[in-house]
């Protein structure tokens, strides 16, 4: 049976925030904020990508709290089980419920040195325990080259990927000159860069991923955002308040 998705996802990486008790503060506030039924039918699924450690707890609390909330894992070994330490399979991470996990997210690619047979063993460790991998590109300098850079991150990951699974991957484009910074991309930014992905990827693949954007999106500028008919977007800090996630959640879903 396919994955179903609503047509907007709203992921929030939590990053190395967010202990257990955090997130089940974060979890009880949001399900006062959003209530179940509001989210239902919205056409908005909202998911955390909370540390390893905090998955068992979004896990359960969400459930118990009917917090309307999808899971994601920040990463995933490429290998699917083994003599790995210190690394957590896809197995592990679908039996806590994870229907997403990103993979190649620009600070593991910098602290983790990750190298393209890795992304590619990431992303299909993923899949084949039914997970939906979030492959993450973006270009390091703001540029005229970015649009070849993320092109060709993307590409060395789908060139080894079957059909299948390429039209199970979901693409997020999250220029790392944005990313914890003041400034988001702009508007025209980001329409250039979803459209140089989804034309090459289709040109060279026949695939349409669905893609996300990243980097300083909040609760401030997400009305300026909504508009470019992305799949969604993926929110670092201002995934950390229950207060700005619902109210980004309510932008996005129209009821703001
Ligand atoms: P910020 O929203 O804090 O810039 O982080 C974005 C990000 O890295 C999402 O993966």
């Amino acid at each position: 049976m396919p994955v179903a998705f609503a047509p907007c996802l709203l992921a929030a990486n939590w990053k190395m925030n967010m202990d257990h008790l955090q997130t089940l503060e974060f979890i009880r506030e949001l399900s006062l904020l959003l209530p179940e039924k509001e989210a239902e039918g919205s056409g908005v699924e909202m998911a955390i990508f909370p540390p390893f450690t905090s998955l068992r707890t979004a896990q359960v609390f969400s459930a118990s709290y009917r917090c309307p909330l999808s899971l994601g894992a920040q990463d995933v070994s490429p290998h699917p089980s083994g003599a790995f330490t210190g690394e957590v399979s896809a197995s592990m991470l679908s039996r806590l419920g994870c229907k997403f996990v990103l993979v190649g997210h620009s600070e593991s690619r910098k602290n983790h040195h990750e190298t393209r047979e890795e992304l590619v063993g990431k992303v299909k460790n993923a899949i084949a325990c039914r997970i939906t991998p979030i492959l993450c590109v973006g270009e390091k300098e703001k540029s005229v080259e970015g649009l070849e850079e993320i092109c060709s991150q993307a590409e060395e990951v789908f060139c080894d990927l079957d059909p299948e699974e390429r039209g199970k991957v979901i693409v997020s484009y999250e220029p790392v000159w944005a990313i914890g910074s003041s400034v988001t991309a702009s508007p025209d930014i980001i329409r250039r860069a979803a459209g140089a992905l989804e034309s090459d990827l289709f040109g060279k693949f026949g695939a349409s991923p669905k893609i996300l954007y990243g980097g300083s999106v909040n609760e401030r500028n997400i009305e300026s955002l909504k508009g470019l008919g992305l799949g969604g977007f993926l929110v670092g800090r201002a995934g950390l308040n229950p207060a700005e996630f619902a109210s980004i959640f309510r932008c996005l879903a129209g009821k703001e």
